[in-house]
């Protein structure tokens, strides 16, 4: 099934995402917290999931929804775990007032070891994270678009760490697992934009498959961000190289993000899909 070219849109309504529900996993980070804000602020109600609740947040999180006539809500939710997410997406169905159209896969964790001495639990750990943590956030939502026959577009927050090696610190698994997100974002792209791309013939008898909307699926590759995340950083002064090797001469607020999320998630970005949007002050073309 394809989706028409939203060619009569007026262009103010393009970052709109009135009537939609945008799950944010990883929701009360840095990241999620801010561009969720955005979203809401955007016409879109938002379900937050994390690990982590935050009460102060979360309040300034209701702020926003209320002063823009929007909803959030939030559920406690481990993304490596498989099992959790079929209770907790059945509260939200009963929940939600818009189908959901989007995620916004932030759930991220780091780690600095030198190669050699790589715990093999804490590497298994990083990947599970981030990138079988982020699988298991786009399947979910991916099920129940499929189930109520929705289009959607779904933003998968990568690195530019997935895109070259970071400088002055050994993160192999952190780097490995973004590079991972960038080619899930492909493959699900490819498997959600069209019955086309998938050949019925192989593996050989395999039932029909169902016809779905598409969905877009495209992944962010933030360079550094000032937040938690690179704490050490700046209390190390590492943060000073960093900002040396990139083109604007500093590291991005997280606020640097809202607008690219806003541009994936709605109608302005309808072509694109499988792609990726490297957003680094330049570190990675140099
Ligand atoms: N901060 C940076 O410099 C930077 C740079 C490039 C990319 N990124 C990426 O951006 C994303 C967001 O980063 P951030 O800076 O907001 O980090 P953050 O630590 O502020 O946010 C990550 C959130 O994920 C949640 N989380 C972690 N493990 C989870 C799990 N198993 N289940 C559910 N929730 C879990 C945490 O509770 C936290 O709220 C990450 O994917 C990160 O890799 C960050």
């Amino acid at each position: 099934m394809t989706q028409p070219a939203p060619i009569d849109l007026p262009t103010k309504d393009l970052f709109r995402l009135d009537g939609r529900t945008i799950v944010i996993s990883g929701g009360l980070g840095a990241v999620g917290s801010t561009v969720g804000k955005a979203i809401l602020e955007s016409g879109g109600d938002v379900v937050f999931i994390d690990l982590a609740h935050q009460p102060e947040l979360w309040s300034k999180i209701e702020a926003t929804a209320a002063a823009n006539g929007t909803k959030a809500w939030y559920h406690r939710l481990d993304v490596t775990q498989a099992d959790a997410f079929p209770p907790v997406f059945d509260t939200i169905r009963d929940q939600i007032r818009h189908p959901l159209r989007g995620l916004v896969a932030c759930t991220g964790i780091s780690g600095v070891c030198d190669a050699t001495s790589y715990p093999i639990h804490a590497f298994r750990k990083v990947l599970d994270v981030n990138i079988a943590g982020t699988f298991l956030a786009a399947q979910a939502v991916g099920k129940e678009l499929h189930r109520v026959n929705v289009a959607g577009s779904f933003v998968l927050i990568a690195s530019m760490s997935g895109w070259n090696s970071n400088k002055g610190i050994n993160t192999a698994a952190y780097n490995a697992s973004k590079s991972a997100v960038h080619q899930l974002g492909r493959s699900l792209a490819a498997e959600w934009g069209h019955l086309q791309n998938t050949f019925t013939y192989y593996p050989a008898g395999q039932p029909n498959r169902e016809v779905h909307p598409p969905i877009r699926v495209n992944t962010i590759s933030p360079g550094h961000i000032e937040t938690a995340l690179t704490k050490e950083a700046q209390e190390t002064g590492l943060v000073n190289d960093w900002a040396k090797q990139n083109m604007l001469g500093r590291i991005s607020q997280v606020e640097e993000y809202r607008v690219a999320v806003l541009f994936l998630l709605g109608d302005g970005s309808s072509y694109m899909t499988g792609a990726d949007l490297r957003i680094d002050g330049g570190h990675c073309a140099w």
